[in-house]
């Protein structure tokens, strides 16, 4: 997949609770390296202004709703995360902000690759510069 996506995952409704889950390479198209989550952001906040150059993401806001802002450096797009069975691909190379956390939000993020921190392009400008050239 090229383009940042919603992807809706199965959903076992259930008057006990509700159940929903996610598999690699079957409802995510990459496997995960790497789960992490974001918490305690106060509401109204920010984070994650950066392009990762080879790491894929699935981001799904487990508890109370955030937006993504993605930027392919062509074309920004917000999509707005705030339900627990949907979540949002965004390929390797895109810019991303996660802004607009409500309060108790919980958003958790998956990988494809591990931590790396020389992964990250921090600079606006210089994204925009290797995605021109097409190197990312
Ligand atoms: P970072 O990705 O910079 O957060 P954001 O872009 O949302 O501001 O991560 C914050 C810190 O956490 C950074 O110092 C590196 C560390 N970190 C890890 O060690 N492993 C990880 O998997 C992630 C995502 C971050």
């Amino acid at each position: 997949m090229e383009t940042a996506t919603i992807i809706e995952l199965p959903r076992f409704l259930d008057s006990r609770g509700n159940l929903s889950f996610v598999e690699q390479l079957n409802h995510i198209p990459f496997e995960i390296k790497r789960t992490y989550w974001i918490y305690d952001v106060p509401g109204g906040g920010d984070r994650g202004g950066h392009a990762f150059k080879k790491n894929q993401e699935f981001i799904i806001a487990l508890s109370g709703a955030f937006d993504v802002i993605v930027d392919d450096g062509q074309q920004k797009k917000i999509f707005t995360l705030n339900r627990s069975y949907y979540g949002l691909y965004v390929p390797a190379g895109t810019w991303r902000e996660m802004t607009n956390f409500s309060t108790n939000s919980f958003a958790l993020e998956l990988g494809s690759i591990h931590y790396d921190k020389a992964d990250y392009i921090r600079d606006y400008n210089q994204f925009l510069e290797l995605k021109k050239d097409g190197k990312l």
